[in-house]
């Protein structure tokens, strides 16, 4: 049996797309077999996971509707071992309500993923922002998670609220393990983030934040732009090295 790790944060924009996707492939390239699930309505992962050129656009909403098979939305990648499932049609909706109510309702999403860690090692879920529906139901079938914060300074006056929210999550879930909060878009240098990674190590428990964090780089944002993960696209550049050494480490918590 696998695992699912879910992306998550209250917040937009801090990550969770180019985490889930280069996660993803950082572990299919350790030879595991990943599958990135997209439940964000945004749809967002079609963009960045280097599935083949062509490729088919339907995905789990429409799985949810009845209208297409799980292996007909289960599409491959340039990766052997990374396989993704689109959120599918619903991202061209501009109501997602039906979608969103369908998920908090039913036992699909649930069922799909319990049927996905069966067949894989690992399954990375990218999640819409915020807390809402759908990503509680996300977090109430995966059993690890992992938060992303940007390293920017509104993170000075949110971390609290941040904190609580992932204690809610983790007491509400006792079979969910929360991996650690995650610091991206870090610049080196730059004395606003300087503070702000300050400010998470002293008021974090250094359990509970990563060490490692992802530098900013222009790579990735070019990558996402060329329609692959940054990991594969520029395996040298620092970002990308930084996802790796996650992978490693998470795959090596995963099997412990
Ligand atoms: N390390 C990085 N360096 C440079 N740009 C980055 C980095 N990480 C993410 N970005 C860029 O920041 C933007 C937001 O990233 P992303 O889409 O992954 O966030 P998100 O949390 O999934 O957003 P949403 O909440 O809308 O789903 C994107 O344009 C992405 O290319
Ligand atoms: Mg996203």
């Amino acid at each position: 049996m696998g695992r699912i790790l879910a992306v998550v944060s209250q917040k937009g924009g801090v990550g969770k797309t180019t985490t889930a996707v280069n996660l993803g492939a950082a572990f299919a390239r350790r030879g595991l077999k990943t599958l990135i699930v997209d439940v964000d309505p945004q749809g967002s992962v079609r963009y960045g996971a280097g599935l083949k050129k062509g490729h088919a656009t339907h995905g789990f909403a429409d799985y949810l509707k009845g209208s297409r098979p799980l292996r007909d939305v289960i599409l491959p990648t340039s990766l052997p071992w990374l396989r993704v499932m689109l959120v599918g049609s619903v991202a061209e909706d501009a109501d997602h309500s039906d979608y969103t109510q369908q998920i908090a309702e039913g036992d699909l999403l649930p069922t799909m993923l319990a049927t996905a860690a069966e067949r894989c090692d690992i399954v990375v879920v990218d999640t819409p922002p915020g807390l809402g529906a759908i990503t509680r139901r996300a977090l109430a079938s995966s059993d690890r998670v992992l938060v992303p914060l940007q390293a920017e300074p509104l993170v000075l006056q949110t971390t609290p609220q941040i904190f609580r929210g992932i204690q809610d999550i983790v007491a509400k879930h006792k079979q969910l393990t929360f991996d650690g909060i995650l610091l991206t878009m870090y610049e080196a240098g730059n004395p606003a983030c300087e503070r702000t990674v300050q400010y998470a190590r002293a008021n974090v428990p250094p359990t509970l934040l990563f060490d490692l964090m992802i530098p900013r780089s222009s790579a990735v944002s070019d990558a996402f732009a060329a329609g692959q993960p940054v990991v594969v696209r520029t395996p040298g550049d620092p970002a990308s090295q930084a996802y790796v050494n996650l992978a490693t480490r998470l795959a090596e918590r995963f099997a412990g």
